[in-house]
């Protein structure tokens, strides 16, 4: 059960490969650990989700891969291979030229990402530097792409200032934006979370929709099981800076195998078919991820703890094909002695 060997379906190499990423952000009370040897994959073609209470470190994760941390933020190890580069090691302006081109973002609040004094046009032909055709060649592309992701009449709209839209469509632009630059990977962080739930699952379509169209991939951050659900492939559980469980979303949904994850699935009646927009509350709280620790991270809060939680850190163990969680439940040893 432990993870020895990738899955034989697995064996082309991901898109994105995160490796034991450890990162800490110094504070006036100290070090916080924000993440905790986390490894995940997002192979090329697929949808990935990441779920997790507030304060998991979604966030921080997505902003590592695209490079826009803080400045009090410190990896202290791993890599992130990106196309098979690691882009924690290689130069600023390599990196740079990354952005915007193979690598693109959509953030919650859709104005983090749009200019407020520039016309939707003059920032979506800026967005296309990377292209080698003309001006008139871009703003056309440009109106296509807003016709795609439902603008109306966007050959007159493409004219206008991002307040003369409403928030829906401004997140849509920002979608029409992401997307003109044709990346490999896009990282939406709650894209939809602002939005209401009418808005929120024509949002998840359309993203659906052109992701196949463009065959990127997409690292989806979100608290909505219901949106995971609806648009993922493959889905990793974070709790405490740590990814506890990773796997399939039909798998990880029907079969959690971690205790956290079971509590997320458990405090949700309605399951999946329910559109619940926030994550269930899970009795306790979320640990402190200041100073360092020993064990597994959920054990303050887990029905099953037991002595060896409180003095081990649980390893990987591989669940079926393809589905891992970090859980001593799972330990053979212990399944066959119980
Ligand atoms: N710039 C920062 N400085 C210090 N701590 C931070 C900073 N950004 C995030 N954190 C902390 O890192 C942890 C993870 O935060 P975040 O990645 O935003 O979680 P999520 O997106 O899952 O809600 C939290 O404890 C948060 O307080
Ligand atoms: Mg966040």
């Amino acid at each position: 059960m432990r993870r020895d060997n990738p899955a034989p379906h697995m064996s082309a190499r991901p898109l994105l490969e995160i490796r034991g990423l450890h990162l800490d952000f110094g504070t006036p009370r100290g070090h916080v650990h924000a993440l905790r040897n986390v490894s995940l994959d997002v192979p090329a073609g697929q949808v990935v989700g990441i779920v997790g209470e507030s304060g998991s470190g979604k966030s921080t994760l997505a902003y590592t891969v695209m490079g826009l941390l803080s400045d009090n933020a410190e990896v202290t190890s791993g890599a992130i291979l990106f196309e098979g580069r690691d882009l924690l090691s290689m130069p600023t302006s390599a990196r740079q030229s990354l952005l915007g081109d193979r690598l693109s973002m959509i953030f919650q609040d859709p104005m983090t990402a749009l200019n407020p004094v520039r016309t939707i046009e003059s920032q979506m032909i800026d967005i296309q530097h990377h292209e080698q055709s003309g001006r008139s060649e871009k703003r056309a592309r440009a109106i296509e792409m807003l016709h795609r992701v439902g603008i109306a009449d966007p050959q007159s709209r493409i004219g206008a200032y991002p307040h003369h839209f409403s928030g829906g469509m401004r997140q849509r632009i920002c979608i029409a934006m992401a997307l003109l630059v044709k990346p490999a990977l896009l990282i939406a962080d709650e894209p939809t979370t602002a939005l209401d739930a009418t808005l929120e699952v024509q949002i998840i379509h359309l993203l659906k929709e052109l992701q196949k169209e463009i065959g990127c991939s997409i690292l989806f951050v979100s608290h909505h099981l219901g949106a995971v659900a609806e648009l993922c492939d493959r889905v990793a559980v974070m709790y405490g800076g740590e990814v506890v469980e990773v796997g399939a979303v039909r798998e990880i949904f029907h079969n959690p195998a971690h205790p956290y994850t079971r509590a997320l699935l458990e405090c949700d009646p309605g399951r999946i078919r329910q559109r619940t927009r926030t994550l269930p509350t899970i009795p306790g709280e979320v640990p402190s991820l200041l100073g360092n620790r020993k064990g597994c991270i959920f054990r303050a809060r887990c029905s099953q703890a037991f002595d060896r939680c409180l003095h081990e850190d649980p390893v990987e163990y591989r669940i079926g094909l393809d589905q891992i969680a970090r859980c001593h439940l799972l330990d053979e040893k212990r399944l066959v002695s119980a």
